[in-house]
């Protein structure tokens, strides 16, 4: 019997909610399967104890999680401690800490759920997105604080290692998706030092794999393109900050938040990659057992995908779409299911 071991992280607002339903779809995947089986550990590193402890992350407790074969993770933020102090002490801290500097995000929508765009169909898109360095590096800082001469600044940190991994990484994933297309996404008409020197690697990168067709296009234009013509898409490859705009978008235009599923990978494997839902905490959803765990369902199979359980990942992903396509859906995509209702109905299909 395969075992992997598997961290739980599952933190705040309706975080611990989804993990909890994700964790019930991965037993049963296992169960179903037969031929491997997660030994999960919990972690309750959270913002309660965060107020209560002073500190997210306990003293060794990144060495802890090192040892695990994955992280499961639910979302950080609360009303009681400010956004940037959650997600600089829980969420930040292990993606850059275990080098997951590609963040892979993909799109589609899911049979039976309807796009705000009449040609939602068409989006089968994954995003990549650089995650270790660029706009969120954590260069920057304020001086005169209060007074009228203030200052506050933000540096974008690109390397030219980290820009030709992001890049040779997304090269690779293209490859492999039969339409073999990736687009280059930055801002470097109007930022002329960073984003151009992404432009350049990425050309330098591409002359490897002819194979893959690619174009470019503007942050800002690209936002069009995924609305008016999501055919025209396939892989996009941008930085920190764009794509995580972008795959908010993404996760909307393929019906809701709610569905939008990542992975943190740390490609060579040297650190545990990290699988979440890319919605936050959902304050106003909270407690009422209706959070959307598609998101964390999906990104469970991307998981099972990584820990080389590939059958039972696309196994989990009928199960999910079967559902989807039953009209069992959470009210975020207009239906009166609770969480728990499309939890039993993908534990129901993957054992049917
Ligand atoms: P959010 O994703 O928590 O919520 C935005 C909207 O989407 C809300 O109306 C919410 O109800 C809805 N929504 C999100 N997930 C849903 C789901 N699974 N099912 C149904 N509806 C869903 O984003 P917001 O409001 O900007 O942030 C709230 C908190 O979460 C903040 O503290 C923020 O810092 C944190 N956050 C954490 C993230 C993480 O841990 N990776 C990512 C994004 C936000
Ligand atoms: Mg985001």
């Amino acid at each position: 019997m395969r075992e992997y071991s598997l961290a739980a992280i599952p933190g705040d607002g309706i975080g611990p909610e989804v993990i909890a339903a994700g964790l019930q779809v991965l037993a049963a995947s296992a169960a179903v399967d037969g031929g491997f089986r997660l030994a999960v550990e919990r972690f309750d590193w959270n913002s309660e104890n965060f107020l209560k402890r002073g500190h997210y992350i306990p003293e060794g407790g990144l060495e802890r999680l090192r040892s695990f074969d994955a992280i499961f993770f639910g979302a950080v933020g609360s009303l009681e401690v400010a956004d940037h102090v959650s997600l600089w002490g829980l969420r930040l801290p292990i993606a850059q800490g275990f080098d997951q500097y590609a963040n892979v995000r993909p799109a589609r929508l899911l049979p039976g759920i309807k796009s705000p765009l009449a040609n939602g169909a068409d989006i089968d898109w994954v995003i990549i997105r650089e995650n270790s360095e660029g706009e969120y590096a954590g260069h920057g800082g304020r001086a005169h604080r209060g007074l009228p001469i203030e200052v506050g600044t933000e540096t974008a940190v690109f390397t030219r290692a980290g820009v030709q991994r992001i890049h040779r990484f997304a090269f690779e994933l293209a490859r492999k998706r039969p339409r073999r297309q990736l687009t280059l996404v930055t801002k470097s008409n109007a930022q002329r030092f960073g984003m151009v020197m992404w432009d350049e690697i990425f050309f330098e990168v591409a002359r490897d794999y002819p194979d893959v067709r690619t174009d470019r296009e503007l942050v800002d234009a690209v936002t069009t393109r995924m609305v008016l013509k999501p055919k025209s898409l396939d892989v996009v490859v941008a930085t920190n900050l764009h794509a995580d705009i972008l795959s908010d978008l993404a996760a909307a235009l393929s019906g809701s938040l709610g569905i939008g599923a990542t992975a943190n990978l740390n490609p060579e494997r040297q650190f545990p990659s990290m699988f979440e839902p890319i919605h936050g905490s959902a304050f106003d959803i909270t407690g009422k057992g209706i959070a959307n765990p598609i998101a964390t369902f999906w990104t469970a199979s991307m998981m099972l995908e990584h820990l080389g359980e590939a059958a039972a990942a696309r196994r989990l992903m009928q199960a999910i779409e079967a559902t989807t396509a039953a009209g069992v859906h959470t009210p975020d995509l207009g239906g009166n299911a609770t969480t728990r209702d499309v939890t039993d109905a993908v534990c129901g299909a993957l054992r049917s």
